[in-house]
């Protein structure tokens, strides 16, 4: 006999109505692969609209939190309200109720997932989040069973539709950053305040969640170097096309003999890297385990359906695993005691700086270098003069992060250069 499960939305929005669908589309599908009766039980958002445009029920329709969990025909609850305000109190409510929860929210499982995770073991109920990072792509899923055997060194991806659209339509069009945002804007995949996105900070949220997973220990996301792609130009990505390089927002972690390295930052890579050719709002997730070697993932990271792919999947599980999974790791609000990071980490680096156009200023400049300990590949001079000032665009060698700091201050401060961008090159540099 196929076993019931009932399900409860919170937020009807783009995850939400797309969560809606799958549901009531597979529902023959799903009692006939997984033997589970599953139909939506509530539904919960403020905007009635929604309601209509998806034709549902109006003895469905939910007024309240406390409506929703007290009805006994609710197992699950799915949270796709997003941000850490309503959803955190929801999601909240639900658990302490015993009721699974199952959410695409990242931000909330960043800052919260040790909090949530007490609760629901408490009640005896399930926290999933296959959706909170990267949308369809089965990322979660992929390291908590598919490469469970392994132990997972590196990880590293792109995590972002927003900015991988951006930076492939400057590279691709020849379109400036601002151009391409708007067009990103129009077609509905960046929102009217991108910085989110832009900033690097969604990347973060999912990388914390991630590494936290793929190193079964917490990564706190304040231990996550971040820098977003609003200095990024045109200029910048034409001279890495040159060498060979893509430029693309990756998020990386990497468990090394030295410690935890995480950062989010627009890199430079080698165009012959899988993940040079993930481009528009395509993410893709890079994996390199001991026993398994790479492994990628590639698929949409956002959008209605894909992402209720997810939200859909981790329902299913929940329905049709008696046991729960809860996370590999010790679940705390800070890294545990034992765990080192690495802050300084070491990269070769490519650095574009105006300087003034006159006798020496390259010796200047590669003194400063070298002053600091930063060995130089190439330099080479961009176009001509204007105002007195010539572009200059440097490739060091592998070098400390600290050191390279410490050489972009002392240009700043000369008065005879500054710098323009820097951007990590996650390879071997090219002259
Ligand atoms: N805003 C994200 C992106 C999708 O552009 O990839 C949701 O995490």
């Amino acid at each position: 006999m196929a076993k019931k499960i009932g399900v409860a939305i919170l937020g009807l929005g783009v995850v939400g109505s797309g969560t809606y669908k799958t549901l009531v589309d597979h529902h023959d599908f799903y009692l006939k692969t997984q033997q589970v009766d599953i139909t939506v039980e509530a539904v919960l958002d403020k905007d009635l609209t929604k309601m209509k445009e998806l034709e549902i029920p109006q003895d469905i329709i939910a007024k309240s939190i406390e409506e929703v969990v007290a009805n006994p025909n609710v197992d699950i609850v799915v949270e796709t309200i997003g941000g850490i305000g309503a959803a955190k109190d929801f999601v909240t409510t639900a658990l302490r109720e015993g009721k699974t929860v199952v959410t695409s929210n990242k931000e909330l499982i960043c800052k919260f997932s040790h909090e949530l995770e007490r609760i629901a073991k408490r009640n005896h109920c399930g926290l999933y989040y296959e959706a909170s990072c990267v949308g369809g792509v089965p990322i979660i899923r992929t390291l908590l069973d598919g490469l469970q055997a392994n132990t997972i060194s590196e990880m590293m991806g792109i995590f972002n539709g927003t900015t991988n659209y951006v930076l492939t339509k400057m590279a691709q069009e020849g379109k400036s950053y601002e151009a391409a945002l708007k067009e990103a804007q129009a077609l509905g995949f960046a929102e009217a305040d991108p910085t989110n996105d832009v900033e690097g900070f969604d990347s973060m949220f999912k990388l914390s969640i991630l590494s936290s997973i793929a190193f079964h220990t917490k990564v706190p996301y304040t231990k996550i170097s971040r820098e977003g792609i609003t200095k990024i130009t045109e200029t910048d990505i034409l001279f890495g096309e040159k060498l060979g390089y893509a430029l693309k927002l990756l998020a990386i972690g990497k468990n090394t003999d030295k410690g935890i390295e995480v950062r989010v930052h627009p890199t430079f890579i080698s165009n012959t890297h899988p993940l040079a050719s993930v481009n528009n709002s395509f993410n893709a997730v890079f994996v390199k385990g001991d026993a398994v070697g790479d492994v990628m993932l590639y698929g949409h990271g956002a959008g209605s359906l894909p992402t209720a792919s997810a939200v859909v999947s981790d329902v299913l599980f929940a329905a049709t695993h008696t046991d729960i999974k809860y996370s590999t790791f010790k679940n705390t609000s800070t890294a545990e005691n034992n765990v080192k990071f690495v802050s300084d980490f070491t990269s070769a680096y490519y650095v574009r700086i105006f300087v003034e156009d006159v006798t020496g200023s390259l010796a200047k400049i590669s003194g400063v270098f070298s002053k600091c300990g930063i060995s130089i590949c190439a330099v080479s001079q961009n176009g001509t003069a204007t105002d007195g000032k010539i572009e200059l665009a440097v490739i060091t060698y592998k070098t400390s992060e600290n050191a390279m700091k410490n050489a972009l201050a002392k240009i700043n401060n000369s008065g005879f250069g500054s710098v323009q961008t820097v951007i990590h090159i996650e390879d071997e540099p090219k002259a």
